[in-house]
């Protein structure tokens, strides 16, 4: 959460510093600052309210420089306020800091060093830099021994770019768990907390690690680790793609990616399988899954729903059990693990700290891991033993949409490839190749139903404070993911329930006019599902039922054609979906930033 960008040594460090913010905007959007510096010393720091359209409106014309430092922020201490807007400055107004994570013995800091200091804000990212300015103005450290005390002292996470404002030829930047990445240019060099923010610029990076110093300058990068050791790394460049981060000519990103979606599916074949359909996953990973006595995957939100949707196949496939861990919960207690573990890890963005925090853990106790993401190189990429990347192309709308069903189609090829390694006739039996390219067909049917779809949004959600969805087995799973996503996008309060669980107290909220959407793609239950949708009809629910064509009626509302039972949750989610969007739009909500949400979730 929060998006920090800097650059120094470029004439146009104003335009790089917004165009950097605007592509971070989707790590926090509820205020935003830049503090830019020219090569005759003068500067200037401006913060807005909002998003990075309202800091532009007040920049005005005399904002140019050669050097600086941006932030778009995702509150945690302190509500959205120019005040709390970064960058951030010291008592003395000398140094200026940007900062993205938590500092978690912010407080004590105050209380020891800073008793007497006035602040401006609440925020811990204030203090920090309070302390940096006592340092040197107070204590007589020159800034890179100030900067390297304050590190000492600082508990928690953190991924800072730091300037002088008497010396503005140099960023001091140091991270811990929050990501943060330098990008290389010709005669300018950048800091920023995603590759894709700096790809109009330059393709090339180096990677920082956890407690690591850097010195930046517009043509040398030195770093350190906190004890002064040099560190050489090599950069890299990155293969990315300036038009896959475009909207093109959808009016929000979120419809953009679920249209997406087949070509997803249809990219994943290529990637996973060979033209004889033979799976093309890397061996190693085979081979550690097969070792494996069971399968912990861990995430978080509609991540942690895409577990769920993968569960079933790949206990089936793979004859190993899966067990699911929240890894907001799992980081603090990790529960009895069964003698040969093994961790998947699934992640759009790869930076999600609650699961980073559950990978420390297992890197710690030594044992193997996979990360399931949409990020080359993201975090959780780099930490894991192995990755698979889901090469969804860049997901940018909050709401998680095309990483969901990439994940499950990603784990579909995985659990095949082990199954088969071991002999199984299941997973021999498994065309997943041409069950795939249906589940393909199947999206591509459901999206040409987006009309009748905003119909049955206009009657029945446009004025709802509450909803739910139900299933059972697979459609509860997709339950879950259906309700996150009407939830976090429309504010209409939502829950996903096993259909029958209803009847176990909570039919009592059911009454006049309540939606009630109710899943069904499983020949096994769906008479048991249709019993559960009559008892909420008999107490005034008004109902939408989407069916697999396999069990469906002629009076339901969406029919999704026929896909292989381990598929479903892809196909049915994709009506919920535009449920989803729908019922956003048409409430006149900004469906692609919802308030109070990020994108990637870099805080535990
Ligand atoms: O990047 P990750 O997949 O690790 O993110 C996990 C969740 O924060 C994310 O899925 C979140 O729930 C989405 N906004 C849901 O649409």
């Amino acid at each position: 959460m929060c998006g920090i960008v800097g650059v120094i040594g470029n004439r146009n460090a104003t335009d790089i510093l917004m165009q950097g913010l605007e592509k971070l905007e989707y790590r926090g959007y509820d205020s935003a600052g830049i503090f830019v510096t020219n090569e005759a010393g003068k500067s200037k720091l401006v913060k807005s309210v909002g998003r990075i359209e309202d800091l532009r409106d007040k920049l005005g014309i005399d904002v140019s420089g050669t050097a600086g430092i941006g932030h778009t922020r995702w509150a945690t201490h302190g509500k959205p306020s120019v005040e709390n807007a970064h960058p951030h400055t010291s008592a003395s107004e000398r140094f200026v800091l940007v900062h993205n994570g938590v500092i978690e013995n912010f407080r004590e800091i105050q209380a020891e060093y800073l008793s007497t200091d006035d602040f401006k804000g609440q925020t811990d990212t204030e203090i920090a830099v309070h302390l940096i300015g006592k340092f040197v103005e107070e204590d007589g450290l020159s800034v890179l021994e100030a900067f390297k005390k304050a590190l000492s002292i600082i508990e928690g996470s953190y991924a800072f770019a730091l300037m002088d404002t008497e010396n503005p030829d140099m960023i001091y930047v140091a991270k811990n768990k929050s990501p943060l990445l330098i990008g290389l240019g010709e005669g300018y060099n950048m800091v920023c907390s995603d590759a894709m923010a700096m790809i109009r610029e330059t393709s090339e990076f180096m990677e920082i690690h956890d407690k690591e110093l850097v010195l930046v300058t517009k043509d040398n990068i030195a770093i350190t680790d906190y004890q002064g050791n040099p560190i050489n790394r090599a950069s890299y460049t990155a293969e990315l793609d300036l038009s896959d981060i475009g909207k093109g000519t959808y009016p929000f990103y979120m419809l953009k990616e679920i249209d997406e979606q087949p070509t997803v599916m249809r990219k994943l074949i290529t990637t996973y399988a060979n033209e004889d359909g033979s799976m093309k996953v890397a061996p190693e990973i085979v081979k550690a899954v097969q070792e494996a006595d069971r399968i912990y995957v861990i995430a978080a939100g509609t991540s942690y729903n895409a577990g769920f949707g993968a569960k079933m196949m790949l206990e089936a496939l793979t004859q190993t059990p899966v067990e699911l861990g929240v890894a907001s919960e799992w980081g603090y207690g990790m529960p009895l693990l069964s003698k040969k573990p093994f961790f998947i890890f699934l992640s759009q963005s790869g930076e999600t700290a609650d699961s980073r925090q559950v990978l420390v853990k297992v890197n710690e106790l030594g044992l193997p891991s996979l990360t399931v993401t949409n990020v080359p190189g993201s975090t959780l990429s780099r930490e894991a033993t192995y990755t698979m990347l889901i090469g969804a192309g860049p997901e940018i709308a909050v709401a998680s949409t095309k990483a969901y069903t990439g994940q499950i189609a990603t784990l579909a090829f995985l659990a095949k490839a082990v199954g088969e390694a071991d002999g199984l006739q299941a997973a021999y039996d498994f065309d997943l190749v041409k069950e795939l390219s249906l589940v393909a067909q199947s999206i591509e049917a459901t999206l040409s139903e987006k009309e009748m779809i905003a119909e049955l949004v206009k009657k029945l959600l446009l004025e709802t404070r509450n909803a739910f969805y139900i299933g059972r087995k697979q459609d509860y799973f997709v339950s879950m993911e259906a309700s996150l996503k009407l939830k976090e996008i429309s504010y209409v309060q939502c829950e996903g329930f096993a259909a029958g669980e209803l009847k176990h107290g909570t039919i009592s909220l059911i009454e006049k006019g309540v939606p009630v959407i109710a899943l069904l793609s499983d020949p096994t239950v769906a008479a048991h599902t249709r019993g559960n949708i009559m008892e909420v009809v008999a107490r005034g629910a008004s109902t939408i039922v989407i069916a697999e064509e396999s069990v469906s009626k002629p009076e339901d509302d969406i029919i999704v054609s026929n896909v292989h039972p381990y598929l479903s949750a892809i196909s049915m989610v994709i009506p919920t979906q535009i449920i989803a969007y729908e019922t956003s739009m048409q409430r006149g909500l900004d469906v692609d930033k919802p308030r109070n949400l990020a994108k990637a979730v870099t805080v535990e």
